[in-house]
């Protein structure tokens, strides 16, 4: 008897603790799709000039041609790291921190840190896709 009140409390705090921590889970999700969005209206309005609406790029210009930003291609040349794709955006600095080729503008000042990070966290659900069998 005693144990089974005991294991009728502890499923009690544990669904209270569930309770409470679905709260904020669902929050975090919510304003993952928030900033998600608000990447794509920044760079649809900044970027898919030049880069492509589905951010492939391969346009030319006088010296450069603009850079492919689709996954995982992206993440891999800046190694994984979300500060590098910011730096690279900001300051329009490559992974070793060279001046990018132009027209690839410096967003500094023209586009905030958070700013800049809803574009990167639109930019990792932009995949490759290969061949014919690419899946939407
Ligand atoms: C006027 C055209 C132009 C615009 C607008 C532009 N880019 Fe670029 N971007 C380029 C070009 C060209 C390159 C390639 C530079 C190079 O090869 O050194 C590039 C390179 C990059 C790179 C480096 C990729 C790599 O593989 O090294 C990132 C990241 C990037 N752009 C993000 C953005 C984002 C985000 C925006 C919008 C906020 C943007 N660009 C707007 C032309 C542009």
């Amino acid at each position: 008897m005693k144990f089974k009140s005991l294991t009728t409390a502890a499923m009690f705090a544990l669904s209270a603790t569930m309770t409470l921590w679905s709260a904020p889970a669902a929050f975090a999700a919510g304003t993952d799709a928030q900033q998600i969005a608000l990447g794509h209206k920044l760079y649809n309005a900044h970027c898919a000039s030049c880069h492509r609406a589905d951010g492939h790029g391969g346009v030319h210009f006088a010296h450069a041609v603009s850079a492919d930003l689709q996954a995982p291609g992206l993440e891999h040349t800046y190694h994984e790291n979300d500060a590098l794709i910011l730096r690279a955006i900001l300051q329009a600095r490559d992974e070793d921190g060279d001046r990018l080729d132009a027209p690839m503008p410096k967003w500094e000042g023209r586009l905030s840190q958070p700013q800049a990070e809803a574009i990167v966290a639109y930019l990792h659900t932009l995949h490759a896709h290969h061949g014919h069998a690419a899946k939407r």
